[in-house]
């Protein structure tokens, strides 16, 4: 499996021969590699952890482009439905979807999922994080969420091997909170410090979380920036 962040929450998937990317914020996304779209030569699947607009981010117009499916809660199945996007697969907490050879599994994150319409918020259903298993290889994207120990829980259940957790603080875990995800919940082998940097609002440092981490390996990486993940 090959995984590329593309700044903030957004990655890139592909494994079983599948383009897969993950709460597409391109527009708008100060550190969204220029021109990446243009080096996608196709897109299967976007899943989104929730409604907030740096995550739903550039998805409906992406997935109209690449006739993609939207894995999704099934309230932004049905807001992105309304909007013209033709396939979607609705889920909710707990469940797991197989679709072309991948595992898509909805997972807890505590956090809110609105997108605001005049002023006002529409509901977007719980927000989530997903487990995202291909090739014998399962990922762990947190979405935005604080640290809660039911994390244990998703570890057993999922057993992923590579983990993209939000460290930015202000709306999300910070380093110190992550940090404690990965050495007394998860059992990554690979942890991708995410949401960090995008905005000044988002304080969280990287190599803080670093320094703080003893169990797994943490890649800090640039956005546009790839790491290959081998099964085992
Ligand atoms: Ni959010
Ligand atoms: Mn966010």
């Amino acid at each position: 499996m090959k995984l590329t962040w593309l700044g903030h929450a957004a990655c890139h998937l592909q494994a079983a021969g599948k383009d897969i990317l993950i709460d597409p914020f391109f527009t708008g996304n100060p550190r969204f590699p220029a021109g990446y779209e243009d080096r996608l030569a196709k897109v299967d699947a976007i899943v989104l952890t929730h409604g907030h607009e740096d995550h739903l981010g550039d998805t409906v117009r992406l997935a109209k482009r690449f006739d993609a499916v939207v894995v999704a809660q099934f309230e932004i199945c049905s807001y992105v439905g309304g909007q013209g996007v033709a396939k979607v697969e609705p889920m909710n907490t707990g469940g797991t979807v197989v679709r072309d050879g991948v595992r898509y599994s909805m997972v807890p994150a505590f956090h809110s999922s609105a997108v605001i319409e005049d002023g006002k918020p529409v509901t977007m259903g719980d927000p989530a994080g997903f487990v995202v298993e291909a090739e014998g290889v399962a990922v762990y994207h947190a979405g935005d969420t604080c640290l809660f120990s039911d994390m244990a829980l998703i570890q057993r259940l999922h057993r992923p091997k590579v983990g993209l957790l939000p460290i930015g603080d202000r709306f999300t875990m910070g380093p110190e909170a992550a940090a404690i995800a990965c050495n007394e919940l998860l059992e990554l082998d690979i942890v991708v410090p995410i949401h960090w940097g995008t905005f000044d609002l988002l304080t969280g440092d990287p190599e803080r979380f670093k320094q703080l981490v003893r169990r797994g390996r943490v890649q800090v990486l640039a956005p546009g920036d790839s790491i290959e993940v081998a099964a085992g």
